[in-house]
């Protein structure tokens, strides 16, 4: 008996110590099958909600992804300002929200390759006496909190933005949008794509023809976590070499 006790200490012990060298640039999700992505759901044609399920470009390649790499897809749903947070700390493997790399977002977590290509536009209500982004200046905008966005309108005039305080951030673009036509703000800065859903969803909106910033999509991984940042951008590039990921694109936004 005690000689088994100290058997079953034994292997404890070697399989403790394996995950101690292991654990930090694997993740154990990964390890017990599952791929967990996390995402804002608020962002057609990206990622929305569909009855109790998320789809959209995102989801889809996500998919495609989890698949090839043999693993489960799990899709988690939270605000867009957590999606950074919980990748850090690896509560889950990866982030995909259409999300813009940036040089900022590049000192908390690695990305993989770029998928796809997003350009932040202006929503107004139709009549709006704004008619490029040069008369931005003095207005409210609204936007959807921690986006790039936000961000970049939020930047100081010396610094080609508008000013903290002239930006309203909401939890999701479509709030913004409700706040845009009930006259809270007098325009919304948002990627093109989601621009579209909500001025295609809400009659008498627009969006102004000068756009500013084209940005890059990519995931986001733990700056630990280069193995799966590798497998997945091997992947990715597999999917896009073939034309899967395009014909996602192509399933989701039809050229005009
Ligand atoms: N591309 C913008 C950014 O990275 C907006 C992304 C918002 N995505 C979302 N799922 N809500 O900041």
């Amino acid at each position: 008996m005690k000689k088994f006790l100290s058997l079953v200490l034994a292997i404890a012990m070697v399989m403790a110590c394996a995950c101690f060298a292991g654990c930090g640039s694997k993740s154990m999700t990964v390890e017990e099958g599952k791929l967990i992505m996390v995402t804002n759901a608020e962002f057609p044609p990206y990622e929305y909600k569909e009855g109790d399920s998320i789809v959209g470009i995102d989801a889809e390649v996500a998919a495609l992804i989890a698949e090839k790499l043999g693993l489960e897809l799990e899709i988690a749903d939270v605000a867009f300002d957590s999606i950074i947070p919980g990748v850090q700390s690896g509560k889950y493997d990866m982030g995909m929200a259409g999300m813009t790399v940036s040089a900022e977002r590049q000192k908390k977590v690695n990305f993989s390759d770029s998928y796809a290509t997003g350009v932040q536009v202006v929503i107004v209500n139709e009549g709006s006496d704004i008619q490029t982004i040069d008369d931005l200046e003095g207005k409210k905008i609204g936007a959807q909190q921690g986006t790039t966005g936000y961000i970049y309108a939020s930047k100081s005039p010396e610094n080609g933005g508008y000013g903290e305080e002239n930006v309203i951030g909401y939890d999701s673009g479509a709030v913004a949008v409700e706040a845009l036509k009930g006259g809270k703000v007098d325009c919304v800065i948002i990627d093109n794509e989601p621009a579209k859903a909500y001025v295609k969803a809400n009659p008498g909106l627009k969006i102004l023809s000068t756009e500013f910033a084209v940005e890059n999509y990519a995931i986001c991984f733990a700056k630990d976590n280069t193995e799966l940042q590798e497998k997945v951008n091997a992947a990715l590039k597999e999917l896009i070499d073939d034309g899967s990921v395009k014909k996602v694109i192509d399933k989701y936004i039809t050229a005009e």
